[in-house]
């Protein structure tokens, strides 16, 4: 797993990977959602299972869709295929599927309202279909596997560095190359990642910063916010306008 991380930057989580590839490779269980707070790393994990556990997999990126009678039209482009405009899209979008075994990953789906009812009746007419879900929310659908994702483990490893620790310095190399943390600095990273609650997304906010701070300048300056403001970026943030309002404010 360590060398792993070190290519592609991905910490912890080898619980959750478990977990989900078994889950998804389990025939009766055709709906698994990846649930957690914003920016807890939920379409992250999705994408590691993919790139470990399910290589032919379809990405159906949902996040600016807002009806539930767009998704199939949306399935379909992402599957590389066609439905007719029809007042049945769900119906079109299940005849449009051949009886293969396919994973569709529908990220970012909690802002569709009335989505359970419709995707619960397409899976019926599907069965070697599974569908991997992130959502802020439980679609709470009979039949529904879901994995309750918490921020990255502040407590140390056999490493002697934590999860979140380890992303922090992961993500401070992105904009720092050379940065080798001395023991002291990997205490003062600790203390900040506990400061952010573990969340990654807040994580790599902060480590981006090391461009021009150091961890106990960064530590410094988040001890001036008030901890909502660290902790809950708007849906649609880039990085960029997130680390701008955060450290503007
Ligand atoms: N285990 C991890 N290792 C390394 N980086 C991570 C990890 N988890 C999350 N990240 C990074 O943290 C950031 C936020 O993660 P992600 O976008 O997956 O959150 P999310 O839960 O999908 O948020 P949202 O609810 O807004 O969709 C991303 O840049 C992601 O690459
Ligand atoms: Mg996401």
């Amino acid at each position: 797993m360590a060398a792993r991380d070190e290519i592609h930057g991905f910490v912890g989580r080898s619980r959750e990977l478990t977990e989900l590839s078994q889950a998804i490779a389990t025939p009766d269980i055709q709906l698994v959602t990846i649930v957690g707070t914003g920016g807890v790393g939920k379409t992250r994990l999705a994408r590691e299972i993919v790139d470990r556990s399910a290589p032919n997999s379809t990405w159906v990126s949902l996040s600016s869709i807002d009806a539930a009678a767009h998704v199939p039209l949306a399935i379909a482009l992402a599957r590389g295929s066609q439905i007719p405009d029809t007042a049945a899209p769900w119906e079109a979008l299940a005849n449009s599927m051949n009886e293969t075994a396919t994973v569709l990953v529908l990220d970012n789906l909690e802002q569709i309202p009335d989505l359970a009812d419709p995707l619960t009746e397409f899976l019926t007419r599907v069965p070697r279909t599974r569908v991997l879900a992130t959502s802020r929310t439980a679609l709470h659908v009979a039949g529904e596997r879901v994995l309750e994702l918490e921020p990255l483990p502040l407590t140390t490893t056999t490493n002697g560095v934590s999860a979140a620790s380890r992303m922090f310095i992961n993500s401070a190399r992105r904009v720092r190359p050379d940065f080798q943390p001395t023991s002291e600095d990997i205490e003062v990273i600790d203390q900040l990642c506990h400061r952010l609650d573990g969340l990654p997304l807040s994580i790599e906010i902060a480590a981006a910063q090391m461009r021009l701070m150091s961890p106990r300048d960064i530590m410094a300056s988040l001890t001036e916010f008030p901890r909502h403001v660290l902790r809950l970026p708007a849906r649609g943030d880039t990085l960029e306008a997130t680390i701008a309002r955060s450290y503007t404010l």
